[in-house]
Parts: structure tokens; C-alpha cells; sequence
């Protein structure tokens, strides 16, 4: 499902794993997988526009012309709940480097606070895929993005679990022309900035704190 560069993922199997991973009595064990288990299943739409080249290949019996990926990627996980979801784009994109953005929102302001930054120093020409599993307020998000943008990146496509249609009101305010994949768009914010009905505090389920 597709409208206004929102592409929702909406897979029986992402879906089914979803509700698991909404329920509050997953651990961080359960959920830790959970989150895994559906970025990686994520990927497949994620890149299937992407453009390939042609690769000649020798296989055991004759050489043949197959096709690549064209160009390279970079990976860029918003700290920390992005890391929850790198491991599982990285299985099918082991190829991938990896930049690291540290944004958390003050709990009071809900503005975006940045505390880190280590990319790639060939950033710029690579297809870059932004992840955090919760897209919320959209402070995060747009920051990160506004960051890849100072950094000179072109392709960025932002990767969340789920989001609220402020988050993505807010992002798309900003940065029109950046795809937001997710596996659920939800109803709405509460007052303290949490999705609901969303699945908690990603960060803390994570990891356990
Ligand atoms: C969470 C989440 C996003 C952000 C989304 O991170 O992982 O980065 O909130 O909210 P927003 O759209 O309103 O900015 P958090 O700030 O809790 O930090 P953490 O990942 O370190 O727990
Ligand atoms: N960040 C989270 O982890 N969860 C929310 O619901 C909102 C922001």
C-alpha cells in the first residue's frame, strides 16, 4: 500500500510478528528477535525499486550475465533503538556499511537531542537506509535525515516498524521527497509523545532497561 511516499508494508508474516511484538508481555529477548525478524523481512520491498547492473558470472557449466546491485549501501541506524533492527537488514545486505547517528528526544520537549555521528566518509554516493523502528513525533527522524543531507547524501529511505501519522506529517514537512517504509502506520500520539496503540518504548524493550 503506497500513498503520499508512505509505503506501508502491511505482509501477513511482518504483520502476524508485529502483534507479537506489540504485546507487552514479550521480553527483551522476544522482542529483540521480533525486531530483527522483521527488518530483514522488511528489506525485500525496501530495495525493490533499486537498480541493479549487469555482473558476467562463470557458473560450473557456462558464463552467463547476471545483475548486482549497482550501487553501494550504507546503513545508518538511529541510536540506540536502530541497532535493534541493523543486524537483520544486514543478513541480506552483508555487503552494507554502516553509519551510526546517536538522537534521542528529551522526555519534557520531545525535541530531538544529538549526541553522535560516524559515517562513512563515501556516504554521499551511496543508497542510504535510515532505521529506527519508531517513527513518532518525527523530531528524530527529521534530524537524522537533516544530518545525511549536511553530509551530502542523495538517497535516503527512511525504515521504522511503526508510525504515527504526525511523525510522518512531520517528516514529510521537511523532507518531502524521503520514502517512509513501515509495517504500520497507527492511530495517533498521546501526550507524552507515545504512539499509540504502538508498542512502548522500543529503546527500553530492547535493551532491557
Ligand atoms: C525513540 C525511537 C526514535 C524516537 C522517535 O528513541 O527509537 O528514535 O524515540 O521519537 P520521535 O519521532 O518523537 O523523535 P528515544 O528517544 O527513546 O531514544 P533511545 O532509542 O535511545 O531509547
Ligand atoms: N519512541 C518510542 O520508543 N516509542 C514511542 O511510542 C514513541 C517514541
Amino acid at each position: 500500500m503506497q500513498s503520499q511516499n508512505v509505503i506501508l508494508i502491511d505482509h501477513p508474516v511482518i504483520q502476524t510478528k508485529l502483534t507479537e511484538l506489540r504485546d507487552y508481555t514479550a521480553d527483551h529477548r522476544k522482542f529483540r528477535a521480533l525486531v530483527d525478524e522483521i527488518a530483514s523481512l522488511m528489506v525485500y520491498e525496501v530495495t525493490r525499486d533499486w537498480p541493479t547492473k549487469p555482473r558476467p558470472v562463470q557458473t560450473p557449466l557456462e558464463r552467463t550475465t547476471g545483475r548486482v546491485l549497482a550501487r553501494r549501501v550504507t546503513l545508518v541506524p538511529i541510536l540506540r533503538a536502530g541497532l535493534g533492527m541493523a543486524e537483520g537488514v544486514l543478513r541480506l545486505l552483508p555487503d552494507a556499511r554502516l553509519g551510526h547517528l546517536g538522537v534521542y528526544r528529551d522526555e519534557k520537549t520531545l525535541e530531538p537531542v544529538s549526541y553522535y555521528q560516524k559515517l562513512p566518509p563515501d556516504i554521499a554516493s551511496t543508497e542510504v537506509l535510515l532505521i529506527d523502528p519508531m517513527l513518532a513525533t518525527g523530531g528524530s527522524a527529521s534530524a537524522a535525515v537533516q544530518f545525511l543531507k549536511k553530509a551530502g547524501v542523495g538517497s535516503i529511505r527512511f525504515v521504522c516498524i511503526v508510525a504515527a501519522p504526525e511523525g510522518i506529517a512531520a517528516l514529510h514537512k521537511q523532507h518531502p521527497e524521503v520514502p517512509v517504509f513501515c509495517a504500520a502506520i497507527d492511530r495517533q500520539l498521546n501526550e507524552k509523545g507515545y504512539i499509540l496503540p504502538g508498542l512502548g518504548d522500543a529503546g527500553d524493550r530492547l535493551f532491557g532497561t
